[in-house]
């Protein structure tokens, strides 16, 4: 074998696994009933500073939206999730399970116009490091 046909297999070899391992939030990575459950646990812990829509309030920004996605764009969705974990709701941050955060990500990314999938999001760090947060196409 050639060098160089060796080479072009290696690259072949090493995008095949990258597209397996890393997946966009476009890809339908929650469920319906997830972002349900997002909702409501968003309805009682978070609407009454980002607002009904996650539009943003009076000092809380928007979680929908070009803006919002602006600057998460091409961001792990383990960035997302650890900053709503430890620092949200602001009034009283930390008490919420990684299991409420993931369905918080669901209502988040669905607010948003992604697609949903036909599997929950899981809330381990590995998963959620392998999602890139874009907007819908
Ligand atoms: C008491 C008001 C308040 C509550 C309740 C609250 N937030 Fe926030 N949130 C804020 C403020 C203010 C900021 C901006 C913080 C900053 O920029 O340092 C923020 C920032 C955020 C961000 C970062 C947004 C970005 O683009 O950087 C996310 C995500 C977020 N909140 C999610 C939530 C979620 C989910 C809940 C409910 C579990 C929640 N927040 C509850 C006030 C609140």
């Amino acid at each position: 074998m050639s060098i160089h046909k060796l080479v072009s297999i290696l690259i072949a070899v090493a995008c095949l696994s990258a597209a397996a391992t890393s997946r966009s939030a476009r890809d339908g990575v929650f469920t319906k009933a997830q972002a349900t459950r997002g909702q409501n646990v968003y309805n009682e812990e978070c609407a009454k500073c980002h607002g009904q829509n996650l539009a943003g309030g009076e000092s809380s920004p928007g979680l929908a939206g070009a803006e919002f996605l602006a600057k998460w764009q091409g961001k792990p969705l383990n960035g997302l999730f650890e900053v709503t974990r430890t620092t949200m709701p602001a009034d009283d941050p930390g008490h919420l399970s990684r299991r409420q955060v993931a369905d918080l990500m669901a209502y988040i990314l669905s607010s948003n116009e992604l697609p949903a999938g036909e599997k929950d999001l899981e809330s381990s760090a590995d998963t959620l490091n392998d999602i890139r947060i874009e907007g819908k196409k």
